[in-house]
């Protein structure tokens, strides 16, 4: 019989406590697939309390290295799952909702690394946000993540860096790295890049004991109103020690059932701004696409890339996982 989400709907019908009763149609799924369920702090709160581990890009990528299970469901959007296969060629990986891609890991033309190539010659490196698909990891030498990029970037020997596809992020690194010289892209996530100035201060206004914690792919104007950058991870780890009680989050809303999680008894308030920040893939990514993909093993991710360009795409990801544990 084939079990799983009509199963666990049933369950969930019958049962006085639903999530109780999914958890452990999940956990028998998970069991019988040798699966373990990795989510992003965007991700929905219900589908991160199914998750076994939540984090930021840099820690599920860098977790689903170390993990024994066969399986690996990620609960996040495209270029997450092809990280995880990439690094993994032998397990399974599965995506439960294939169709939930970021857009801007599609934000850069192959002739803009090739210019750049040609320009600076061995003195350059591209750097490559994991924000991106396989195809544009190939075209790479090292990958970064918002939690990593400063260090990463600092320890390259080039001094032009070629920053893909993030013009944020990569304007971020800039800043802080003067001596080097950073050649920013167009790319950039419609999320953050939305998040208003003007609701930002308006904020503000309501709130004058708020720090106002950002992620590093806002725009420079919503950075410099910041008093602490970090990835989703920074930001959640940084209002759990701060001794302040009131926090601005300038990033997607999914980290607010972490950082309610974290925070728990502390009294702490968490404010967005008037239009909140989501993410429309990561939106896509629910309990019932969750326990079909766990049920039927749907959303298989595929590494199309030929033997070369597999290499260079595993590589820069590889070369991530070395600098930043330096
Ligand atoms: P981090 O998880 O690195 O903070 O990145 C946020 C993001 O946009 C993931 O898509
Ligand atoms: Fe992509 Fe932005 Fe969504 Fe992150 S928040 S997945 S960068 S669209």
């Amino acid at each position: 019989m084939e079990h799983g989400v009509a199963t666990a709907g049933d369950r969930l019908e019958r049962g006085t406590d639903p999530l109780a009763h999914l958890k452990r149609a999940v956990e028998e799924l998970k069991a019988t697939r040798d699966a373990v369920i990795l989510a992003h702090y965007y991700v929905a709160p219900e589908v991160q309390e199914l998750a076994d581990y939540v984090g930021d890009s840099f820690y599920l990528a860098k977790l689903a290295n170390s993990l024994p299970a066969e399986t690996i469901v990620l609960a996040g959007v495209a270029f997450m799952g092809e990280s995880a296969k990439l690094l993994n060629p032998e397990k399974t990986v599965l995506l439960p909702e294939p169709a939930a891609d970021c857009p801007m890991a599609h934000m850069v033309q192959r002739r803009t690394i090739e210019e750049a190539r040609a320009a600076w010659g061995n003195d350059l490196a591209v750097v490559c946000y994991v924000n991106s698909t396989m195809e544009v990891k190939s075209w790479s030498d090292v990958c970064v993540t918002s939690s990593n990029a400063v260090k990463i970037c600092s320890e390259l020997p080039q001094r032009h860096l070629l920053f893909i596809p993030d013009r944020n992020l990569g304007r971020y690194v800039a800043e802080q790295l003067p001596e080097k010289h950073v050649i920013l892209n167009k790319g950039f996530c419609p999320r953050h890049q939305a998040i208003s100035l003007d609701e930002l201060i308006d904020l503000k206004e309501e709130h004058p004991g708020a720090l106002i914690l950002a992620h590093p792919e806002c725009t420079e104007e919503v950075l410099s109103e910041a008093d602490f950058i970090g990835s989703t991870a920074g930001i959640i780890s940084y209002a759990e020690a701060s001794e302040a009680r009131e926090f601005i989050i300038v990033t997607v809303r999914g980290v607010l059932h972490e950082l309610e999680r974290r925070c728990a008894g502390q009294g702490k308030r968490f404010y967005f701004t008037r239009t909140v920040p989501t993410c429309v893939n990561m939106d896509m990514i629910t309990v019932e696409s969750l326990v079909r993909c766990l049920d039927r093993g749907t959303g298989e991710v595929e590494v199309d890339l030929t033997g070369a360009a597999r290499e260079r795409a595993r590589a820069a990801l590889d070369r991530m996982l070395e600098l930043a544990a330096r």
